[in-house]
């Protein structure tokens, strides 16, 4: 399959142009990668099972694993769903549209390929300009997962999608590089209190803030002790393929490890804060102000990906605190590292 490449100039001609290319494919049953505010997705028709289908072929995905369907307004919300508790309305004011998607019970018009088979159907209603207009003119809701092949980091460029997907795709609609860099938070509203399946970019301080007692699925509990399944919660995702080592919050363990590592003989890459200290000869890239969560999200999974074609063995990367946005950013290194923990133990 040729790949078509879309690219968003900002000249009206050109962009008229690649945004009716791209959602000619969505309306014939194809997919077509773009991006959102978070990570860059790989989208299809979320009605039409056939379509979706050549998503889960493209990332080598398994079928179990069910899809965000992807919205640009609230008409289209209410024809994926059943029913909605009140707590929804507060949602859709404060966060919509951003980075949080919503779990509630599906309506018939949602088939079973979109959501594997579950009774709830996951939703989000983007915050990026160019994902609301491919949804808008495609005129129907998008399924879209991040556009990576399954278990590796999420792409946050162009290119990033397609060092994993270029000829298995349909087209990539490039709109630069995504601002937020990890994905949507993903709130569970069908279980008692609503409840954290996965942290993202929106914090369970925020959400707190509005809708009081929040959940946070522990991803590090066994899936049978926790109240809901959440398919996205397996251990090992977001990997690189070499090694991915954390340490603790500061400089003085950063070099701690970095010289141990060494000493075993391994090429070592590190994921660096700006203004911390490490040997000359070790290669690193920067990323970012250490108590600047915002740009540690923005630069995660860039970084992990430039060091991961370094040719070196192991990454390292110090694990800030997890609160705000740094729950998120710990989630996605422990997973990225658990391969790692596990070739250890
Ligand atoms: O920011 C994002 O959320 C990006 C962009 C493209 O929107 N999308 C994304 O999709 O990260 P994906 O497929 O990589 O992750 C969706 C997560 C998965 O962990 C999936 O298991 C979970 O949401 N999920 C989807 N539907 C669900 C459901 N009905 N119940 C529980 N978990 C669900
Ligand atoms: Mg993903």
């Amino acid at each position: 399959m040729n790949t078509q490449r879309l690219v968003l100039t900002g000249e009206l001609e050109n962009d008229e142009l690649c945004f009716k290319e791209a959602a000619g494919f969505i309306k014939r049953g194809g997919n077509v990668t773009f991006p959102t505010e978070t990570v860059y997705g790989l989208g299809a028709n979320a009605l039409d099972a056939g379509a979706v289908a050549k998503i889960f072929e493209a990332k080598k995905r398994p079928t179990w694993d069910p899809l965000i369907i992807h919205i640009s307004s609230l008409e289209m919300f209410r024809t994926l769903i059943k029913s909605a508790p009140p707590v929804l309305d507060v949602l859709i004011n404060h966060f919509m549209p951003g980075p949080l998607t919503v779990i509630l019970p599906k309506s018939e018009n949602v088939p079973n390929e979109t959501c594997a088979g579950l009774s709830s159907v996951a939703i989000r209603m983007p915050a990026h300009p160019v994902a609301l207009r491919l949804i808008e003119l495609s005129g129907t809701p998008i399924a879209a997962p991040s556009a990576n092949l399954f278990g590796r980091t999420s792409p946050t460029t162009a290119a990033h999608v397609l060092a994993d997907l270029d000829g298995r795709i349909d087209a990539i609609l490039d709109g630069g590089p995504t601002d937020v860099g990890i994905e949507s938070t993903v709130l569970d509203l069908t279980a008692t209190i609503p409840t954290i399946v996965r942290p993202g970019g929106i914090t369970k301080e925020q959400l707190e803030g509005v809708i009081g007692e929040v959940i946070l699925l522990d991803p590090t509990k066994p899936i049978s002790e926790n109240e809901v399944f959440a398919p996205g919660m397996m251990h090992k995702h977001y990997a690189p393929n070499a090694t991915v080592i954390l340490t603790e919050g500061t400089n003085e363990a950063l070099s701690q490890t970095i010289r141990e590592v060494l000493q075993a003989g391994k090429k070592v890459g590190v994921l660096l804060p700006d203004q911390w200290q490490i040997p000359d000869n070790v290669l690193s890239v920067s990323w970012g102000t250490w108590r600047d969560q915002k740009m540690l999200s923005h630069t995660l999974f860039s970084g992990l990906r430039f060091l991961d074609q370094q040719n070196i063995d192991t990454i390292i990367v110090p694990q800030p605190d997890a609160n705000g946005l740094g729950l998120a950013i710990v989630d996605r290194l422990r997973k990225a590292a658990y391969k790692s923990q596990e070739a250890a133990e």
